[in-house]
């Protein structure tokens, strides 16, 4: 993160490689993939890109890669000297034959963030399918719908269901949790953990404090729950993962790190013969956190197709998996540079390269008679976008406007920068919003880039 941030405020930075070894168990390490996801939206200047290393791997193999010029955005592991790279391919279509369900009649169950959107979705799918005990864990009590749902649950399938209210990464709680969960027999028979929290800041603005109350839920209360969980015969131990992980998400560094160390450990339990299932999700409908993404016209995990697949991929005993409907081109497309990620390239793969795509903007600004006419395009252009990004803001935006003053924020900044770069093909550095904070004032700036206008020796910073 402050390697980042470091880079992030030179004029010129170099390329990031980072470089780990993946078989010591390096548990930060494991957030660094979701880490330099998202920095590949923020901070494209850097194309940041890493080589995981396991076992032995020759320097020279290594060095090979670290000089290649032109590389895109990549990530590599050398796995004892054979190397890989990491790509998304999209799955399947569902699988409708029928499966044995994965929930036991009478069975025992604890699910953290029970109280939260998805949590109290998974609450009522264990309930449906005849689980005996439920323990629902969350840091505070649940609101009077919450109540309601889980009470009318209760009436309706006779499971019982108790809460335990604490921090689920405090070992107490996690073991007060379990052992409120087991049934007559002392087992406990599955694991949802949906605890989490998402709080989201630009790479440029994160602090420790920040990533520690998102790490904390998730991340620190996976491994409690493992401690807490390590003597029962779990049939599954659910990790509710997101997307923000795996694609990468502009704002939500902290959050895609600590998801992608819930891949990772659901694999690292797998590896010492314990079920785990990380699920990285898309934005589901109706409940929990993502709801508002609707407004971004994506698709959405509606909850009866997200509770079904929970249900398949728990019978088909799926370790990792992304179950999301997500349009990767629109999720890219304010990002140009990532359409050649080799990560999403293959979800990408039938698009036109976007530098290739021709930019309505750029010509009119072109062919336009007067300087004055130019910048009044370019400013035309930004105040537009500003109002978008703003959430359609009815307040006046004017040539003279401070973007900061009326609500930009860092992250807004950084969509600005890349829209403004893909619509005038020209490059914009990331902090040219805070030193030309106006429409005018960053309008004069991109003429000059553009070579349009005298100003175009300026500096950025
Ligand atoms: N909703 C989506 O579209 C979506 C998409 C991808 C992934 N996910 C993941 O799915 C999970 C559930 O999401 P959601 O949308 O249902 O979120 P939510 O409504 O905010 O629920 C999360 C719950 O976790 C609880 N929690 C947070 N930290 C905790 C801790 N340390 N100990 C115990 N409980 C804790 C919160 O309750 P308190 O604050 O009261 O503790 C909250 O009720 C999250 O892990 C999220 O990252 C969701």
């Amino acid at each position: 993160m402050t390697v980042i941030q470091h880079l992030a405020q030179r004029t010129n930075p170099p390329r990031l490689w980072l470089l780990w070894r993946g078989d010591n168990d390096a548990w930060a390490a494991t957030g660094l993939p979701g880490l330099l996801r998202v920095a590949a939206f923020e901070h494209p200047e850097l194309a940041p890109s890493s080589i995981e290393i396991c076992g032995t791997t020759p320097l020279e193999a290594i060095l090979a890669d670290l000089l290649a010029a032109g590389q895109p955005v990549t990530e590599i592991a050398w796995r004892h000297g054979v190397r890989h790279l990491a790509r998304i391919h999209p799955g399947p279509g569902p699988d409708t034959s029928p499966m044995p369900g994965p929930v036991r009649p009478g069975g025992a169950y604890l699910v953290t963030g029970g109280l939260g959107g998805l949590g109290l979705l998974a609450v009522r799918w264990l309930a449906e399918r005849g689980a005996g005990r439920i323990v629902v864990c969350g840091r505070t009590a649940p609101s009077e719908t919450a109540a309601e749902e889980l009470h009318a649950l209760h009436a309706a399938t006779g499971t019982d269901i108790s809460l335990v209210l604490g921090d689920i990464a405090d070992p107490v709680i996690a073991d007060q949790a379990v052992k409120t969960a087991v049934n007559a027999t002392g087992m406990l028979h599955g694991v949802l953990h949906a605890a989490g929290v998402v709080e989201d800041a630009t790479l440029s603005t994160l602090t420790e404090d920040l990533t520690e109350r998102v790490w904390r839920g998730k991340a620190e209360g996976a491994w409690t729950l493992h401690q807490a969980t390590l003597t029962h015969d779990l049939d599954f131990f659910v990790l509710y993962s997101s997307i923000a992980g795996l694609l990468g998400s502009p704002g939500q560094g902290a959050y895609a790190a600590a998801n992608t160390f819930l891949d990772a450990f659901a694999a690292w339990r797998r590896s010492h013969g314990l079920p785990a299932t990380a699920i990285a999700w898309g934005a589901w409908s109706q409940f929990g956190r993502g709801q508002h993404l609707a407004q971004c016209n994506l698709i959405m995990i509606t909850p009866a197709d997200g509770t079904a697949a929970l249900e398949r991929i728990l019978a088909e005993g799926q370790h990792c998996v992304a179950y999301s409907p997500i349009d990767a081109a629109r999720w890219t497309a304010p990002y140009p540079a990532l359409r050649h990620s080799t990560l999403l390239a293959p979800l990408l793969s039938d698009l036109p390269t976007p530098d290739d795509a021709p930019s309505p903007l750029r010509e009119k600004v072109l062919a336009a008679g007067t300087d004055a006419e130019r910048r009044h395009l370019i400013e035309e252009f930004i105040i537009d976008q500003v109002r978008d990004l703003l959430g359609g803001t009815h307040r006046h935006i004017g040539p003279h406007t401070g973007m900061v003053a009326l609500g930009l924020d860092s992250l807004g900044a950084v969509q600005l920068q890349q829209r403004i770069q893909r619509a005038l093909h020209t490059e914009v550095k990331p902090g040219v919003i805070w030193v030309k904070p106006s429409p005018a004032s960053l309008a004069e700036w991109l003429l000059g880039q553009m070579g349009c206008s005298g100003s175009n020796k300026e500096e950025s910073r």
